[in-house]
């Protein structure tokens, strides 16, 4: 019967019957020769960051709240609803005050943690105790048990990335508090390191090397530093860059996230690329510029910013005699583990 009416009539019934047709779809969201994305190129200003995060710190009790973390959104997804930071990837900014501490759980989404200040306070991932120092990073992978701690006297403050946007998006969250406020405290980070050095353990049958959690500023930063002062390995687009690395597969540091802390040296100025990965950068130290489309971008230490899929970039450093490090997250392994990604000069 529906042979006989008219295109809208055919449309308003299929649409009556929860179906509809590929010729209603948007065209140029369709076949679109570049990712289409809501994610806006933005920097957060760390003042403003402070401020805010100084302000929770007083307000909001730890022992009511799970976590006490103030969420950097795009403006670009508010727009569209969505509260993140970008599409698959949420960057946060916690503190933890002396005396305080956040109980254990665990969930789907992974996450990591990249200190920012202080010390005198740990994270226990899976029975290991990861005590922090500024410029470390930690890592919760999915379903890892994780609680916080600060026994020190200083106020602790960290990064609190996870990929939650996007497990929200596959519609895999889950959550499990743990039976108690705190795991017991298995081992310490300085013992798991000790396994992953130049001489490893013979796996007897049965055993296993303990996973890899803690990356701390102590080894990174000397490995940064060596690679800035040889000056090999110096990529056109993005100065001296150090991955950081899944010591037992050699792979990125999580199945969704991978982690790198870059060196843009005095007066450097990277050549322009773009790839089918966002990337969320921290400002470890100095300041600069980045080009992200056709805006340039100013930042300086303790902002945050992020590049958009497949937007063209360049850092730039300016001032005379100064350098800076970037401490990014990005999503390529997801891209990658779809045999999708891609990257070219621009
Ligand atoms: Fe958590
Ligand atoms: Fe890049």
């Amino acid at each position: 019967m529906l042979e006989q009416a008219t295109l809208t009539q055919l449309e308003e019934w299929m649409a009556a019957h929860d179906m509809g047709g590929h010729w209603q779809l948007d065209p140029e969201a369709l076949y679109t020769g570049a990712p289409l994305t809501a994610v806006q190129p933005h920097v957060w200003r760390w003042a403003e960051v402070w401020e805010a995060v100084q302000g929770a710190g007083a307000l909001v009790p730890l022992d009511v709240a799970e976590r006490r973390s103030v969420r950097l959104l795009n403006p670009g997804l508010a727009r569209q609803g969505r509260r993140f930071t970008a599409q698959t990837m949420q960057l946060s900014v916690t503190i933890v005050k002396p005396g305080e501490a956040a109980r254990a759980h665990r969930h789907t989404p992974a996450a990591y943690r990249f200190i920012v200040q202080g010390s005198g306070g740990y994270t226990t991932v899976e029975g290991q105790q990861c005590r922090m120092e500024a410029g470390d990073l930690i890592l919760t992978p999915a379903w890892t048990w994780h609680n916080h701690a600060n026994d020190g006297d200083e106020p602790i403050v960290w990064l609190d990335g996870l990929d939650h946007p996007l497990v929200t998006l596959l519609q895999l969250n889950m959550f499990e508090p743990y039976p108690a406020d705190a795991q017991p405290i298995e081992r310490g980070s300085d013992e798991v390191a000790a396994l992953y050095g130049t001489a490893r353990p013979a796996v007897a049958p049965g055993t296993v090397q303990p996973d890899y959690y803690h990356y701390r500023w102590r080894d990174t930063y000397p490995a940064l530093r060596a690679l800035a002062a040889r000056g090999e390995f110096a990529s056109a687009y993005d100065g001296i860059r150090l991955e950081y690395r899944n010591p037992q597969t050699g792979g990125p540091t999580l199945p969704t996230m991978s982690h790198a802390l870059q060196w843009l040296r005095p007066g450097e100025s990277t050549r322009a690329h773009r790839h089918l990965s966002t990337t969320i950068y921290h400002v470890v130290r100095g300041r600069g510029h980045t080009r992200i489309g056709d805006e340039e971008f100013e930042w300086s230490q303790g902002d945050s910013f992020v590049v958009p899929i497949w937007q063209p970039h360049a850092h730039t450093i300016r001032a005379p005699g100064e350098d800076a490090i970037l401490f990014s997250v990005d999503d390529a392994p997801v891209a990658r583990a779809f045999g999708l990604y891609r990257e070219e000069a621009c």
